[in-house]
This record gives structure tokens, sequence and C-alpha cells, in this order.
């Protein structure tokens, strides 16, 4: 089995794995052994700070080894992709995989004897979604009925988040004036939008009404913040979506002084979010940081038949 989006686990599996990333987190001496042996591949096309060091460090805790390779400087840009995933999992237990694009990961997986996660690609962010509701669950008792609100580009970052509330039982609703072109998944976004728990509006107030969470990410991939051929792009979308920052008056907006913050960082401060929004007392965030390593611990575990 692998994991290159959310429904590649049952929702009830999903259940399961955020239920034992908070008891591994309260108790890690519990899986201090548990994969005592084995080895995650972690491939990179593409920069990286939590989930680089997540997994790694996840993997020494498991009692296992990590092996950290940028694939730049691997045959994986000059070979088949599938051979190259084939030969990779001969050697090891496990593979994780930062690929630029959605379909070269689906190739490596193709290839792969192992198990693969997605360490992210343009459409999607499943081990980040899993951290997410882990989140969710751990701070607000459950995701079932929490109506989880997400303001300003939709992406894979989204994209992820909305299938992963779903599934759980949560109430998931898209405030956003536009789509990141390249996460766009029309199968996807109509399985979502069968669901009566799942809602699309770009009014701000109606999405903010009664929000339990509100979720953001930067408008601008983090490749492209810096890029000169891209600043045109990057100034018309700080134009578009800077009515959606998520800042003191947008979280007022909920009605409510619980309404969680949330952001899988890192985080353009002064664009989608503010820095009081960032740092105030509802704001979750490096909570969240720190459970990628939680429960991407219990994912290893459930992948490889070891969660009990
Ligand atoms: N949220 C997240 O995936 O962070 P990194 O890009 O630093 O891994």
């Amino acid at each position: 089995m692998h994991f290159l989006k959310v429904r590649d686990i049952p929702a009830g599996d999903l259940h399961h794995i955020i239920e034992r990333g908070i008891a591994i987190k309260q108790h890690p001496e519990t899986v201090s052994d548990a994969l005592a042996g084995r080895t995650l591949a972690m491939l990179f096309q593409k920069t990286s700070t939590r989930t680089r060091f997540s997994f790694e460090v996840g993997m020494t805790q498991l009692g296992g080894h990590a092996i950290f390779a940028e694939t730049r400087l691997t045959n994986l840009g000059i070979a088949d992709v599938r051979d190259e995933g084939k030969v990779i999992s001969r050697y090891v237990d496990l593979i994780m995989a930062r690929m630029r694009r959605n379909t070269d990961l689906m190739l490596l997986a193709e290839g792969s004897e192992v198990p693969v996660i997605n360490g992210l690609d343009e459409k999607y962010h499943p081990a980040q979604a899993l951290t997410d509701v882990m989140t969710i669950h751990e701070k607000l008792g459950s995701v079932e009925g929490q109506k989880v609100v997400y303001v300003g580009i939709a992406n894979n970052v989204s994209n992820s988040l909305a299938m992963a509330t779903i599934m759980l039982g949560g109430r998931f609703v898209l405030c956003v004036p536009e789509h990141d072109p390249e996460a766009r998944d029309d199968e996807h976004a109509a399985f979502l939008r069968d669901h009566d728990t799942y809602a699309e509006t770009a009014d701000i107030d109606e999405a903010m009404n009664g929000a339990d969470v509100v979720y953001t990410d930067t408008w601008v991939n983090l490749e492209y913040f810096s890029d000169p051929d891209f600043a045109e792009e990057k100034e018309r979308r700080i134009a578009t979506f800077m009515p959606y920052q998520v800042n003191e008056d947008l979280l007022a907006r909920s009605g409510k002084d619980t309404t969680l913050v949330m952001h899988c960082l890192p985080a353009h401060k002064g664009y989608e979010v503010n820095d009081t929004v960032l740092y105030h007392p509802n704001s979750v965030v490096f909570d969240q940081a720190e459970n990628r390593l939680h429960a991407q611990k219990a994912l290893m575990l459930y992948l490889l038949d070891k969660l009990d």
C-alpha cells in the first residue's frame, strides 16, 4: 500500500492512525524499537524543513535508519523513474518522496516494491493533512462536526486537508478567490463536491461564521517566491488575495473566541497571515509542525504492518 493521496487509506484506518499518533506522542518509548533494522529512503526534488526533519527523526525514534537524498545527486533525473524506484525499493523498506510532479511520484510508486509516501507534490500533501487532522483531534477532541475553513489559495495543502476533514466527519469550507492551476484535479474536486459537508465560497463572512478552525497557506509556491520570472504574477496574487489575509479582523468574524489558527508553514508573514495571528494564543501552528513527527511515526508503522 502507498500513501500518495489521503484516499489511499480508508477513513477508519485514518482515524486509528491519528489516535495512535497522539498516543505515541505521549509515550514514544512504546515504539522505540518497532522499526529496528528497517530503512526509510527520503528523496527530495525540492527544499524542505519540516518534512525532512520529521521523517528522519521519526525513523530514528522508531529504531530504524533514514537515508536522505537530493534527487539531483541521484540518477532519478536521467533514468526511468520506475526503474530507479524499483532499485531503491530493493534496498529499503519504505520510501518517502517529495517530487515536483505528481506524475513522477506515480511512476516511482509504480516501480517500487515497498510503500511510497508522498512528501508533497503539486497536487497533494497527504502527510501534512494527516498531521492536521491529528492536531484538530488533539486540540478539539474530534474532527467530526468541526467546521474547518481554509482561506487563501486552493492548492495541494487544501486539496488534502479537505479530503481528510470530510473523511473524518468534519465540515470543510474552501474560501478562495482562485485556485492554483498546478493543483487542479477535477476528479478529486468532484468527489468533494458530492458531500454536503463540503462547501466553496469566496464570501469571507459566510465562510468564517462559526468556524472552529481557520487554516491558510502561502499564496505563492516557495520555489517561485523569489523568482524574477514570477514577480509579476506574485504581485497580482498579493493584490487578489490580500482581502483573504488571516488577521485579527478575519479571525473575529468566526464569532467565537476559540477558533484555532493553523498553517502548514513556512509562512510568509504579512501576506497570507499577519504576525499577530500567527503568534496569537489560538494559533497552534508550532504544535502542528511538531505533530508531523508523531503522526508520521504512526503512518510509517501502519504502512509496515507494525501499528497495533
Ligand atoms: N509544511 C511542510 O511541508 O514544510 P516543509 O516544506 O518545510 O517540509
